[in-house]
């Protein structure tokens, strides 16, 4: 088909020439259509090929792996990109802690600590972690009562709630900041994730010739009453997979220095019976500016209790 055949046909099928419905659907259907009709047409793609395509789709439904395959093709990325140049053209303040990938595996609903928490309920013989900080304003005023939603992988790459083999929130707390914004916690260090080996993420990465593997990381999702909500996440310094993450999320800012202790009085210290690290980062939140798209985005997730 020509040029204008095509965007006759995707005219005639999103419904472009009539008022009736919703106009910003039609505009985006008739947008992809054409684009899919020229795929075809560039790439004389076979109907085998196409079916094949459907297939893959619905299984990667069946599979539950949307949200994986949108952030290894970088599109959860992308979004992130576009809020920061959003951010930049309304003028919101400067300094704050770069954002980046929520990712597919937060669980709403974990355990509230004041201050600190210890979030390793299940038995892991990874080394043992202590992560401390603050959370302040731009400026460094501190945040007292500011909200920390953390949550990582165990030493296998696996998230409590899809890893059934966890107790549920292993991994996974809310922690309120103390009266001068500081929040603490004891953990293990986690190792990076992996797309499931057989599943169709891992199918498609296959044949774009990429791995599915991010580097060890910790989420985090920070918010105070009248300042900009934040999801990030820090990378463990060191990891193979620091500057090749599949998800695109490793950012300049995220990866702070990781201090391993081995000194006997250290680990009494600490009232720990093996070598542990530490890690301290503090979060800068900008204030709430109204008009500007909200950071915490609205879209499905788990939520237990
Ligand atoms: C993760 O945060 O572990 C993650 C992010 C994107 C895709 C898969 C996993
Ligand atoms: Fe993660």
């Amino acid at each position: 088909m020509q040029k204008t055949e095509i965007q006759e046909f995707a005219a005639r099928i999103s419904g472009t020439q009539s008022k009736a419905a919703d106009t910003r659907v039609k505009a985006i259907v008739d947008r992809v259509l054409v684009d899919i009709f020229t795929v075809i047409e560039e790439f004389d793609v076979k109907p085998e090929e196409f079916w094949s395509a459907l297939s893959y789709l619905t299984e990667l439904g069946r599979s539950n792996e949307y949200g994986l395959l949108a952030a290894g093709l970088g599109i959860e990325h992308f979004f992130d990109v576009r809020l920061d140049e959003k951010e930049a053209a309304a003028g919101i303040e400067a300094g704050g802690t770069p954002r980046t990938i929520e990712g597919p595996l937060y669980v709403g609903g974990a355990p509230v600590a004041i201050g600190e928490a210890r979030l390793d309920t299940d038995p892991d013989d990874g080394e043992i972690l202590f992560v401390d900080g603050q959370v302040t304003d731009t400026t460094g005023r501190p945040l007292a009562g500011a909200t920390v939603e953390v949550w990582h992988a165990n030493t296998k790459g696996n998230y409590s709630f899809f890893d059934k083999t966890q107790s549920a929130f292993n991994l996974r707390r809310t922690i309120k900041t103390d009266a001068e914004g500081r929040y603490r916690f004891r953990s293990i260090m986690p190792s990076g994730y992996g797309c499931p080996p057989a599943g169709p993420t891992q199918q498609l990465l296959d044949r774009l010739g990429r791995h599915g593997q991010r580097p060890a990381h910790i989420h985090f999702m920070v918010s105070a009453d009248g300042y900009r909500q934040l999801t990030t996440q820090i990378n463990i310094d060191g990891d193979a997979y620091l500057h090749d993450d599949f998800a695109f999320a490793t950012r300049d800012g995220l990866v702070p220095a990781v201090t391993h202790h081995t000194d006997p009085s250290a680990l009494k210290d600490r009232s720990v019976d093996r070598p542990f690290a530490t890690i301290t980062f503090d979060f800068a939140l900008p204030h709430a500016v109204a008009g500007v798209p909200a950071t915490l985005i609205d879209r499905p997730r788990a939520q237990v209790g």
